[in-house]
């Protein structure tokens, strides 16, 4: 911490030390060779207090013009909305109380945005909490000095805070200029948000559900099934991705995407991401270089095709003489505070992304586990053969009820596995206090780091990194609380329970049809959301045969 009381007496110190040291030596001359009368300074000054009267208000000057300096950068190139204070503050330049603010990561600033950039996203803050031996709460050596906790009640505090609000790293995310519901706040964000909600009422819900379910028969039929005679396996993440978009176009825009729409989606949507989220948000000098920086000019090509696939999908809906009311192109098509069809745009983009991306890897994480652990596996699917309750009548809230092990190891697999591993950044609207006493001031970007959060071996135990499904049967309440996935306050996630539902129908349809095993574990990999990449699985026909 740099404090500019404790630097001018240092700097005193060593000049005094300095003139002690001159004065010694002049002492020396005088005695053995020859007298020197006094040493001469530039500038005409002739002896050291009067050197001292020059120098330090002069340091002074020079360090609060580099302070100014700094600040200003920051502010100009790091979007920042911090406040200077906030700024001050946290980069330790106006002093809190000693020791009242959390402690630095460990790293430098170039490593940490190495980091916090490439796919070991959801694994830095874990090194970085071992490194500061087991803080739940640091500073990232980053010029905006952003909080990041792992600390379920102080991460539950500041997103649930009602003057919380997003920091605008999230319009790194408006590749076109045009603010979506994902990445504002205040009016404009919520008479977006406050619109499309109804679209995941539980009758809605239900509906979108029973399609995604029926997208889940064909593929059943069309790949899985064939894989079982073949002995063929299956990547896990393009197959349940395939699913999952095709279930989101169908339900929320009454949109039949074509196999080369789907892929031209997801291709456009991973060069954006990666650009937009990645690489740009922590190095935002690509901005403004951005046309002679390739990868962002494609990123930008990408993001326009991606508008104009929205834009066919809001033609086909206004050419439809008989939409079905209440579906999310229903309520967003219809909402007066659409400007421009490009604000339209955004938020069709949006709901296409959120709506498959998370739900998909969810999904996938949860059958890859199940794979890696047999008898889990055969607990969840022993369950859903001896349940009465019709599989395409499915839906989430009843069944967990009724479906214990199919509940845990979803929960178990989001737990481990978050796809929103990365949390949720908000702009703290007041003060806060940590558990251990440290002050996080107004205007600080406080990142609740999901998967910190959801392994946090003070609340989950020393097994913490593993995948034990019944620890849910008797959580305790900090273990209720921790759980994150699907963040907390007025800006969580609005799909949430269509998400939920799809996940446990997708997931108990395939299990009630196959048994899985792992072929290739394949890695994780993160941009944006967390996913398994190069998983394949090869199903075979169920062997147990439990009452039906
Ligand atoms: C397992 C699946 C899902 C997970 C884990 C998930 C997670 C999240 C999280 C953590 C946020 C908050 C992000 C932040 O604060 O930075 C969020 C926001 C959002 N999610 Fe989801 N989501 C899922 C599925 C869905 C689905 C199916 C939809 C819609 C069809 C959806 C639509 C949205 C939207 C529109 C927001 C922005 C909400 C706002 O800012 O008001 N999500 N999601």
């Amino acid at each position: 911490m740099f404090d500019a009381a404790n630097s001018l007496h240092t700097i005193r110190t060593m000049f005094d030390a300095h003139i002690i040291n001159c004065n010694f030596l002049s002492d020396i001359n005088a005695n053995t060779m020859q007298h020197i009368p006094s040493i001469e300074f530039g500038f005409g000054y002739n002896n050291y207090n009067d050197l001292a009267v020059m120098v330090l208000p002069l340091a002074v000057f020079f360090f609060g013009a580099a302070m100014i300096l700094y600040v200003g950068l920051v502010v100009l190139f790091f979007n920042t909305d911090h406040t200077v204070m906030s700024l001050l503050k946290m980069n330790g330049i106006i002093c809190l109380q000693k020791g009242s603010r959390p402690p630095v990561a460990p790293f430098g600033m170039w490593e940490c945005i190495h980091y916090m950039t490439s796919d070991q996203q959801p694994w830095f803050p874990l090194r970085a909490k071992k490194a500061l031996n087991n803080t739940d709460t640091f500073v990232l050596p980053l010029p905006r000095r952003p909080v990041m906790t792992g600390d379920y009640r102080l991460a539950r505090e500041v997103l649930t805070d009602p003057l919380s609000t997003k920091p605008r790293t999230y319009q790194e995310f408006e590749p076109l200029g045009v603010g979506s519901i994902f990445t504002r706040n205040g009016s404009y964000w919520h008479v977006r948000r406050k619109g499309a909600a109804p679209a995941f009422s539980t009758k809605h819900v239900k509906r979108m559900n029973q399609v995604a379910l029926q997208r889940t028969e064909k593929w059943i039929e069309e790949v899985l099934i064939p894989c079982t005679k073949s002995g063929k396996s299956f990547d896990l993440s393009k197959e349940m991705i395939s699913i999952a978009l095709e279930a989101i176009c169908a339900t929320a825009f009454e949109y039949d995407i074509s196999p080369t729409e789907k892929k031209e989606f997801v291709d456009n949507l991973e060069l954006q991401l990666k650009e937009f989220l990645t690489k740009s948000i922590n190095n935002p000098f690509r901005k403004y270089l951005g046309c002679w920086i390739p990868d962002r000019r494609r990123a930008l090509e990408a993001s326009l095709a991606n508008a104009e696939f929205a834009k066919r999908i809001i033609a086909k809906y206004r050419a439809n003489p008989n939409p079905i009311k209440g579906t999310i192109i229903d309520l967003l098509a219809n909402n007066p505070c659409y400007a421009t069809i490009d604000e339209l745009v955004a938020d069709v983009v949006l709901f296409l992304t959120a709506g498959h991306d998370t739900t998909a890897y969810t999904v996938a994480f949860t059958l890859l586990q199940l794979a890696k652990h047999p008898a889990e596996q055969k607990k969840v699917r022993d369950e859903i053969l001896s349940s009465d309750d019709s599989v395409d009548q499915c839906h989430y809230r009843s069944r967990s009820r009724k479906s214990k092990h199919l509940t845990m190891a979803i929960k178990e697999s989001m737990r481990l596995f978050p796809v929103s591993a990365s949390g949720s950044a908000r702009l703290c609207g007041r003060d806060f206090v940590t558990k251990e006493g440290w002050t996080i001031p107004k205007g600080t970007s406080v990142v609740s780091h999901i998967m910190m959060i959801h392994r946090n071996q003070n609340v989950f135990g020393a097994n913490a990194d593993e995948y034990v499904p019944s620890r849910w049967e008797n959580a305790t309440q900090a273990q209720k609380d921790s759980f994150l996935l699907f963040s907390a306050g007025k800006q969580n996630c609005v799909g949430q329970s269509l998400a939920q539902a799809e996940v446990h129908c997708m997931v108990s349809r395939i299990l009630k049809e196959v048994e899985l095993e792992v072929e290739q574990e394949g890695k994780i990999t993160w941009f944006l959301t967390m996913k398994p990449i190069g998983a394949r699985l090869r199903p075979k026909i169920r062997k147990c045969v439990a009452s039906i």
